[in-house]
């Protein structure tokens, strides 16, 4: 059940010069399972408040990991610990995932953080495969390597692990082994749909993570409908974020 209350921030890293990572107390706030998200309100003046995914979780506990995009992460990015944040959460549908399921999670830019809770969810089971624009942006890594089997990185660049995108990566796991329970991936659009189709081709269940612009998060002002492959809409904070890749339709 989503509650509302004012957080303290037990502690705010900044993990490159892009990223940083605040861990709030937030009793009565855990998640049922990993990608539910937050919504966070950034500043008074500011009255939408901006959809963050849980990154990890303990008892009384959530951590958000973010990248500043504008002003409203660009004020959350200057939190310390001891300031208060008002959150909304846990909020959506996360990714629907058995705890002893061996899965292939695939993430791309800020679609990294939520992995790594599927990753801890999976704990020692799962493959990551991971994609960053460029080594400066690269958040996380540590932390996957030691909850993962494996973890495969990638760049746009070239200045991380292999160059490319991480469909290529997921393609060649998935050639060599395709005994996974699920890919699981979360990041930009395009990137989602290669993955899907790829999982697709190797016959093995996709789900994907929807980012989408949000206004009151629970369902309540349409702003955040996507086009289903059945020619239904549905609400990427109250149905998802996370959908079948399959319900989804991709050529909007
Ligand atoms: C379910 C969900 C989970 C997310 N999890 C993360 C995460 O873990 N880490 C992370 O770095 N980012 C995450 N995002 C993206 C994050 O919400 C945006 O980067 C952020 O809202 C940008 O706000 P801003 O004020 O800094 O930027 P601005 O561009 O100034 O924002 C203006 C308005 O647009 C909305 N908006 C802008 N970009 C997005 C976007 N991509 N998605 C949704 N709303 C947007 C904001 O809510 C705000 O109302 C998530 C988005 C969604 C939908
Ligand atoms: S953000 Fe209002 S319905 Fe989803």
């Amino acid at each position: 059940m989503p509650i509302q209350k004012l957080c303290t921030v037990a502690e705010a890293v900044r993990l490159n010069e892009f990223a940083c990572s605040l861990t709030l107390e937030a009793e009565g706030m855990e998640p049922q399972g990993p990608d539910q998200f937050v919504h966070v309100k950034c500043g008074h003046s500011r009255l939408l408040r901006r959809p963050i995914s849980i990154c990890d979780w303990g008892k009384n506990r959530l951590r958000i990991v973010f990248e500043v995009r504008g002003e409203g992460t660009e004020w959350l990015a200057r939190r310390k610990a001891g300031d208060t944040l008002d959150v909304l959460g846990p909020l959506g549908c996360g990714f629907q995932v058995e705890r002893e399921a061996r899965c292939l999670l695939v993430g791309g830019g800020i679609g990294v953080p939520p992995m790594l809770g599927c990753a801890k969810w999976t704990a020692g089971q799962s493959t990551a495969v991971l994609g960053f624009r460029s080594a400066d942006r690269a958040m996380l890594t540590e932390e996957f390597q030691k909850c993962c089997k494996d973890v495969l990185l990638c760049s746009d660049d070239g200045s991380l692990g292999q160059k490319g995108f991480v469909d290529a990566q997921v393609r060649a796991v998935l050639e060599k082994d395709k005994n996974f329970t699920a890919v699981l991936a979360c990041g930009p659009k395009p990137m989602l749909k290669n993955v899907a189709a790829v999982a697709a081709e190797y016959g093995v269940p996709c789900q994907v993570s929807m980012e989408e612009r949000m206004a009151c998060g629970v369902g309540a002002c349409l702003g955040c409908a996507i086009q289903m492959a059945d020619g239904t809409m549905k609400h990427v904070c109250k149905d998802g974020p996370v959908f079948d890749a399959e319900e989804v339709e991709w050529n909007v």
